[in-house]
């Protein structure tokens, strides 16, 4: 396993504005995903592939904090039970009221005033949420396949002009999956 790590602090854009007008309301908009090498995300409402470590990956970047997800990523989750340790966030216009553990919001600004209060917002899925939110996001967990797969969601094109590489674990020995992968952040250029 060859590990790089180079976490880098930085403020981002909106953090700085906020240290300068003293306000310190301060929300980082992150985005986590594990994709395939042909930005594969989902078939049929799941996820295509099992890879434990990758969910135990997810668990420990996002544990305490506020997760938001759309409508169908909730249903695609066992017994569509709210992540545990977690503020759950679902966002519908459909959904007549919060089911049990989630919070409901009908918009996309909605979600981002109900999280205003968090350090660190995860934005989970799915494709519809992802595309929308990937303008707004400040950093990016990326776990990344070396592998296509077949799906019916994709994760958007990303511009990696835009942002910076801050983090990189490359996982190139794991014995219960027959591909290679990484766990990148990227942070966006100021
Ligand atoms: N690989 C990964 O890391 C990962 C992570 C998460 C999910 N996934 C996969 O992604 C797939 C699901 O993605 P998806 O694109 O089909 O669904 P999604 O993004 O999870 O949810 C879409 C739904 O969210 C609601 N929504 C979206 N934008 C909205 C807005 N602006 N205002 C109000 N409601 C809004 C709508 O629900 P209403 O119709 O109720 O309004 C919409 O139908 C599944 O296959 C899942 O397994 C993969």
């Amino acid at each position: 396993m060859q590990c790089v790590s180079t976490t880098i602090q930085r403020l981002n854009h909106q953090q700085l504005t906020d240290v300068e007008s003293k306000d310190f309301n301060i929300m980082t908009i992150s985005i986590i995903v594990a994709m395939a090498a042909n930005r594969a995300i989902g078939i049929n409402n799941q996820l295509i592939w099992h890879n434990s470590n990758d969910l135990k990956h997810f668990k420990k970047v996002t544990n305490g904090h506020c997760v938001i997800m759309g409508h169908n990523t909730w249903l695609s989750l066992p017994g569509q039970k709210a992540l545990p340790n977690r503020r759950n966030i679902i966002i519908s216009d459909r959904l007549d009221e919060a089911p049990e553990g989630y919070e409901l919001a009908t918009s996309i600004p909605q979600a981002i005033e109900m999280a205003q209060n968090e350090e660190e917002v995860f934005i989970m899925g799915g494709g519809s949420i992802y595309e929308q939110f990937l303008p707004k996001a400040d950093r990016l967990y990326l776990t990344r396949l070396d592998k296509e797969f077949e799906a019916d969601t994709y994760f958007p094109y990303i511009n990696f002009e835009e942002w910076d590489l801050v983090d990189l674990e490359v996982i190139d020995d794991d014995p219960q999956v027959d591909y290679s992968y990484r766990f990148e952040v990227w942070e966006r250029k100021q």
